[in-house]
Order: C-alpha cells, then sequence, then structure tokens
C-alpha cells in the first residue's frame, strides 16, 4: 500500500470509530448521581432527601391502619436518619443506576413484618384517590428522571425497560399527608429529591 492509501484507510478508521462512540453515548442514559457528585451503585446504601425544605425528611418506612404492611413514607423533619435504599437495576449487566433506565428499590432494614421491605405500586387508595407505596417482597420496577436541576431527581414509575410496549398509567411519586405521616404517593404533588451516600 501507498502511504497515501494508508493514511486514508486510517482516516476512514477514525471516522468510524468516531460514529460508533457517538452512537453508543446516545444509547447510554446519563448516571444519576449522589450528593457528592458520583453515580449512584447498584447495592450501595443512600439515603433519599427532599431536594427542597419543609417537604417532609428522608424516605423511611411507615404504618398506617395496622402494624404490617410498611408502607413508604418520610420522616417528619429534617432531623430523623430515617432508612437506606439500595438499587438493583433491571439490566443484570449493569453496575450504575442510570435516569430513565428500571431499578427495584429497597430499604436496606429489618422490619417484624414478614412483607419485606422493596418498594412495590399499591393501589389505588379510594380516599385519595392515590397510588401509595408499599413494602413488599414482590417490588415492582420504578426509574428516577432528572428534576429542574442538576442533581436533583424524581422517582417514577414507569417501567418501559422491563415491558416496552405495555401502555402503563404512569406516575411521579410526589408525597402525600395522612394522620400526622407523610407517605409517598403517585398521582398528585411531585417530590423532587437528592440522593445521599450513607
Ligand atoms: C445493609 O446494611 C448493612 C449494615 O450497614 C451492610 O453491611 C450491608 O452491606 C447493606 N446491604 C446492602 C444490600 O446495601
Ligand atoms: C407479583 O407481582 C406480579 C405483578 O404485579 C403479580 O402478577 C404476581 O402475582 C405477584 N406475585 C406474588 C407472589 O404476589
Amino acid at each position: 500500500m501507498s502511504t497515501r492509501s494508508i493514511e486514508t484507510t486510517l482516516t476512514l478508521m477514525l471516522c468510524l470509530a468516531i460514529i460508533a462512540t457517538t452512537a453508543l453515548a446516545q444509547s447510554t442514559n446519563t448516571p444519576v448521581l449522589d450528593t457528592k457528585g458520583h453515580p449512584l451503585e447498584r447495592g450501595k446504601d443512600y439515603y433519599i432527601k427532599p431536594a427542597i425544605t419543609d417537604n417532609g425528611g428522608r424516605a423511611t418506612l411507615l404504618s398506617r391502619n395496622s402494624p404490617c404492611p410498611l408502607y413508604v413514607g418520610q420522616e417528619n423533619s429534617d432531623a430523623e436518619e430515617g432508612l437506606p435504599v439500595f438499587f438493583n437495576p433491571f439490566d443484570e449487566a449493569e453496575n450504575i443506576v442510570r435516569v430513565n433506565r428500571d431499578f427495584k428499590v429497597a430499604f436496606n432494614a429489618s422490619t417484624t413484618c414478614i412483607q419485606g421491605t422493596g418498594w412495590r405500586l399499591s393501589e389505588r387508595d379510594a380516599k385519595s384517590g392515590r397510588r401509595l407505596i408499599v413494602a413488599s417482597g414482590n417490588d415492582s420496577y420504578f426509574r428516577i428522571v432528572e428534576a429542574q436541576s442538576e442533581g436533583i431527581y424524581n422517582i417514577r414509575w414507569c417501567p418501559t425497560d422491563v415491558c416496552p410496549y405495555c401502555k402503563f398509567d404512569c406516575g411521579t411519586v410526589g408525597n402525600l399527608r395522612e394522620n400526622g405521616k407523610i407517605l409517598l404517593a403517585l398521582d398528585g404533588n411531585t417530590l423532587p429529591v437528592v440522593f445521599e451516600r450513607a
């Protein structure tokens, strides 16, 4: 081969590499970042905190009308510790939690209830008309989406990685005050949150 044709070949290869890298970057969603700017990792513990003050405390488990099952809610104040959660991305090969990708999430906690500590979308609450999140061993898939500014997110239920062609009544997690407690609930306000490594 002449020098000229080697140059042409190398240029062509470089172009193809750039195109391939760009395509890969577009097909890979950005990582969800914790409060220190590090990507959320599979199986590591994080506290979920409201991004704005006066919107309840950290995520925790709460009882409602009976001791069990427990529901996903928030502490009443910032001063309380809450319970850490850990994430399991739906994509088995993925060790990072990325925006708009499904995962299961569970509290790293032990309870006296037999149901487990995973998050499961529950039936619509008759009184408020909102769907609550119950602690269960049969977890639903949730995902994290970017909120108005960097490092601030919303949690959504819309498991389209699990079932791309299903028609879901998707919803974003907000909160609901009930008998002095704050429960997480879809189908109403939305709660911007941040993730703090435990
Ligand atoms: C749960 O917490 C315990 C005690 O802090 C820790 O050793 C363990 O690694 C955590 N497990 C997960 C899955 O986060
Ligand atoms: C777990 O959830 C799925 C989907 O909602 C449901 O079809 C299944 O019956 C549940 N399994 C158990 C053991 O509750």
